[in-house]
């Protein structure tokens, strides 16, 4: 347990802004087999080698691969031996996001500020060291059996957090230009959207800054509701859907099938250069969903006059759209693990905050065809 303490409780309620969180700190996924999952981040997604914890460092019960794309760093996690909470996690859920952290200046007060506004603990705050210094963290869950870690390392320079070394290895593709996660949505159980929605205003100070409900998001077969949560500054944004009744089984409801329960279904990741990082994934052999080409024909009156060239992003299948404050880049790739449950989202923002609502429709209509392949629908 940390004895630190600091003013800056004090500060923060000041601010009114009692969770100020700095950015996404890792993403940490339990994979089945990390060290194969580990080679498709880097060879297919541009991910590069940073950091290992395993039978080398010391530990008897699981090792972690962490990669890094600029600010992104994602640590892949698997058990060394049956009967691991680990390996339960991967028996229920297949391959998935276990843990989103924080990176935040006081891992000791955002626990205790959580907690104290009825979050459920999952990590009493704890100091760990090595030779580059000491980084607190602390722990609480979140919807289906993802928790959020608290990441305190203004007193640590190592190479990700103690117990990892340097991962250093031959093979080193390049990177594809991704640079931030921009979000990472959730999909909840039918009902819990508004109780999830609550959880991130009251235990963590978020706020709504959008809604989408069955009349934004349905085709024929799919509905679904969708509320963003917003950190103060914006640097921390998580979507939350749920499924709404349709006339065949919607996205959502294959996924929480598929999944057994609640989880992260897909995180954004940003893009300077969407025609080339999408180019360069596809390249690699990443896969995207598609929409028909007549979806471009009709582009430039839905959308006005963008920077780019339609050509390029109707050969690529990149999905633009607009809002009042500019336009965004975006494309999903299909699910990225034997279960269809999660994949990626690849984006470009010039202006616009929004998250793409015009495309909602050709999108979903596209996940249905797939959908229909698997007999899922
Ligand atoms: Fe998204």
């Amino acid at each position: 347990m940390s004895t630190l303490t600091s003013d800056l409780p004090k500060l923060h309620e000041k601010a009114g802004d009692f969770m100020p969180i700095n950015g996404t700190d890792y993403i940490e996924l339990y994979v089945s087999n990390a060290k194969q999952a580990a080679h498709f981040y880097r060879s297919a997604m541009g991910f590069q080698a940073l950091a290992y914890a395993g039978l080398e460092t010391g530990l008897r019960d699981r090792e972690s691969y962490v990669v890094v794309q600029d600010k992104i760093r994602i640590v892949l996690t698997s058990p060394l031996q049956s009967g691991t909470d680990i390996g339960r996690h991967i028996d229920k859920h297949g391959d998935g996001v276990k843990v989103t952290a924080l990176w935040v200046d006081d891992a000791t007060y955002a626990y205790e500020a959580a907690m104290e506004r009825g979050a459920t603990s999952y990590l009493k705050p704890e100091t760990i060291e090595d030779e580059h210094g000491k980084v607190v963290r602390s722990g609480i869950y979140s919807y289906g059996e993802v928790v959020h870690i608290f990441i305190e390392r203004k007193a640590y320079d190592g190479i990700f957090l103690p117990g990892y070394k340097e991962w250093k290895t031959h093979y080193n593709p390049s990177d594809v230009g991704l640079k931030y996660v921009d979000h990472m949505v959730g999909n909840v159980e039918l009902g819990k959207m508004n109780y999830w929605v609550e959880f991130y205003e009251k235990v963590m100070g978020f706020t709504q800054i959008l809604s989408f409900d069955d009349k934004d998001i349905s085709t024929d077969y799919t509905a679904l509701m969708s509320k963003v949560m917003s950190n103060g500054n914006g640097r921390i944004k998580f979507p939350i859907n749920e499924p709404a009744a349709g006339k065949k089984k919607s996205q959502i409801e294959e996924y929480l099938d598929f999944y057994e329960g609640a989880g992260v279904q897909h995180i954004a990741v940003a893009t300077d250069d969407i025609i080339k990082t999408v180019t360069e994934l596809r390249d690699r052999g990443i896969e995207f969903l598609r929409v028909p080409s007549s979806y471009y024909d009709v582009l430039t009156d839905r959308v006005g006059e963008i920077d780019e060239d339609i050509e390029p992003l109707r050969e690529l299948g990149i999905l633009v759209d607009r809002d009042d404050e500019g336009y965004l880049l975006q494309i999903f790739t299909k699910t990225i693990q034997a279960r269809p449950t999660m994949f990626f989202e690849i984006i470009q923002r010039k202006g616009a905050n929004s998250f793409g609502k015009g495309n909602f429709k050709a999108l979903f209509e596209a996940i249905e065809r797939e959908q229909e392949l698997r007999g899922t629908l």
